[in-house]
């Protein structure tokens, strides 16, 4: 079973090595701040960092941060490639590497509604990745957690646009 998860994984980007172009829509667009908003920001980050970042440092930060852990089969060749594009697309959609707002291509208010149908559906983290990370989905506990957080936050925002 994993070595065809591997094997699946591993094949479109072995062709795409020949030739194929990758997407870099990493531009980070700068997030407009004033005084009330940086307020905000550091509200919804405290709270963040007291129930939210813990789930996904466990669940999220190997792609969607500076700090990846790789696994082992980090180093069959071809498989080092497939999990390098998948963590610079993951950070360039949304990188949490410093907390709320996140870094990535979306506003904040943009970010949150995305991670609010991400975690309804238990999109994320991919099924690939599950498979070799047993306790890496997201318990229905922690689901109300993060979809707490995010409801009140986008309260908090929508009040000081
Ligand atoms: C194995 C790597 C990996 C892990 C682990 C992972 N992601 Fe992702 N994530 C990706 C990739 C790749 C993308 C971009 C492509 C896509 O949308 O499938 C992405 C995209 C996203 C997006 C943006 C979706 C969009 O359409 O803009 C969100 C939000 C997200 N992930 C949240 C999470 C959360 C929350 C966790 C942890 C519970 C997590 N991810 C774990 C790889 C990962």
């Amino acid at each position: 079973m994993k070595v065809l998860v591997l094997m699946l994984l591993t094949f479109p980007t072995l062709l795409n090595a020949h030739g194929g172009k990758t997407h870099s829509k990493n531009e980070v667009e700068p997030i407009k701040r004033s005084d009330a908003l940086v307020e905000v920001y550091k509200s919804i980050n405290a709270d963040y960092e007291a129930k939210i970042e813990p789930i996904f440092q466990a669940k999220c930060f190997d792609c969607h941060s500076a700090n990846s852990k790789y696994p082992w089969y980090y180093q069959i060749p071809g498989v080092n490639l497939v999990i390098n594009s998948h963590i610079k697309e993951a950070r360039g959609h949304i990188d949490m590497t410093e907390g709320f707002p996140f870094k990535g291509h979306l506003s904040p208010i943009e970010d949150l509604k995305e991670l609010k149908l991400i975690i309804e559906r238990g999109a994320m983290p991919p099924w690939y990745y599950k498979s070799f990370h047993k306790n890496s989905e997201i318990k229905p506990q922690e689901k109300m957690t993060i979809l707490n957080w995010i409801k009140e936050s986008l309260v908090k925002l929508e009040e000081k646009k």
